[in-house]
Parts: structure tokens; sequence; C-alpha cells
């Protein structure tokens, strides 16, 4: 049975207090998730510690990194490491969001390596991909995910491959309150299980989450997750309000 996946991600919102406060007021609601659900909370790097001590024993309930470089170790100023991850006891770590890709010109040949990196430290990548309003518009989305998976992960072995979920994130989706349709959603998501398929085999590619990110809110999370092809989400906004998102984890199917 696939993962199915509420993964909040704060971005770069909340200070220290404010998220202790959150992450209480979740893990309070004592939700009893099932077996193959699972929350989570891909926090900033400084929180990463305190995160992960306070979720440690709440069943599947995960810290994830929203970043981590390349390399192993070195001269790399400012940057974190999947192995300092690792030694923190943090599960995931989300790569290739939109907003990287975007304002740090990630490309898909730097995330593939982040991908290496983190799987090497047996790290789950979750691996955001999704096309701008333009691509959308011109109709070309299914091409230019494609390519996303195609130059990220196509190098990886059908036993590696199965250890990254991802995360389709339409641009156009992302904080604008503009959600795609749920029919949108299961289109795209069915799309890439096919490329996945094709590549890596049917029932590997049926092992994959495939998580959907852009304006999930506790309104409409349990129709997009409903979806066959949809295993869960990842969400922004909606992640930073503690009744939300626990509507948000109830949700999964
Ligand atoms: P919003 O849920 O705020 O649209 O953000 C989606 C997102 O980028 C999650 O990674």
């Amino acid at each position: 049975m696939r993962k199915q996946i509420a993964a909040a991600n704060w971005k770069m919102n909340l200070t220290i207090d404010k998220a202790e406060t959150l992450l209480a007021e979740i893990i309070a609601a004592e939700i009893n998730l099932e077996e193959n659900h699972f929350a989570v909370f891909a926090v900033p790097f400084p929180y990463l510690q305190i995160a992960q001590r306070k979720i440690e024993n709440t069943k599947n309930f995960f810290i994830a990194a929203q970043n981590c470089y390349s390399k192993e170790s070195g001269a790399y100023t400012g940057e974190v490491s999947v192995e300092m991850l690792q030694s923190l006891n943090v599960k995931y770590v989300v790569l290739g969001h939109s907003e990287r890709r975007e304002y740090f010109q990630e490309s898909n040949q730097f995330l593939a390596e982040k991908l290496n990196i983190a799987l090497e430290y047996n790290i789950t990548p979750i691996f955001c991909c999704g096309e701008p309003l333009s691509i959308r518009d011109a109709q070309t989305q299914n091409q230019f995910v494609a390519k996303q998976l195609e130059e990220s992960l196509f190098h990886f072995s059908k036993d590696d491959v199965q250890k990254i979920v991802i995360a389709y994130e339409p641009i156009w989706a992302i904080g604008t309150g503009k959600t795609a349709t749920s029919e949108q959603a299961q289109e795209m998501h069915a799309y890439l299980r096919k490329v996945l398929a094709d590549k890596f085999g049917k029932e590997i590619a049926e092992n994959i989450s495939i998580l959907y990110g852009g304006s999930v809110k506790a309104s409409n999370a349990k129709e997009i997750f409903s979806q066959p092809d949809v295993d869960g989400g990842l969400v922004g906004g909606a992640s930073l309000i503690a009744a939300e998102f626990i509507t948000i984890i109830n949700s999964l199917k």
C-alpha cells in the first residue's frame, strides 16, 4: 500500500515560540494515524532539532528539512549537509521546490546530485516538480514536468527511485488560493505515474507516493486526496494554522 502523506512546508515563516506552539497544538490533537498515513513537517533549519524532539513519540510524525547541499562536507559556508540532517535523526528533505528553482537557480541536474546524496544517507527526498502558468496556458505541462523527472530521477535504479516521494506543485497554484481542480491534479498524477511506469515498470510506479501541492486547505484536502493517484499533499500557508493542518492530516485516504 502506498504511503499517504500530509506534509507541511513552513517555508521561511514562524519564530521559534510560534513554531513550538503550532507543533504542540497539532500533537495535542492526538490524531490516530493509520499504518500507511504520515504527517511530515518541513521546518526551517534552526528549528530541526527542537521539532525532532517534540514529535519523537508521536506515531508516524516526521520532521523534514526544506533543503540540503549536494556535497558531503567541507568549505561551503552557509550550507547544510545530509550527514548533519542524519545526525539529527531527520528522515525527510524537500528538494527542488519551485521557490528554490526560481530564486536560487536550482537546475534539474543540480537536484539530481542532491537526490543522490540524500538517498546515500537514507533520507527520503520529497522531490517537487510542477509547471509555471505560461506552460499550463500553452498546454505543454506534461512535457515540462516529464523533463523534470527525466533529468533528476531517471538515473536511479528501480530500488532507489521507489524511496523518493514526488510532490506535484503547479506554480500557478502556490500561494495564490487558486487550486488545481481535483481532476487537473488527478490527470497530472496519473500522467507522472505513467512516465515512471514507462521507465521503471508499473509495479515500481505503483509504489511511489505522489503528493499534490498548491493552495491545499482544510476545505479542499479531502476531495483532492480522494483522487486515486493523489497520495496526500505538500501544504504551505494552511500548514501554519493548527486546526487547518489537523483537518488536512485527517483527510488522508
Ligand atoms: P501553498 O499551500 O501556500 O499554496 O504552498 C504550497 C507549497 O509551495 C508547498 O510546498
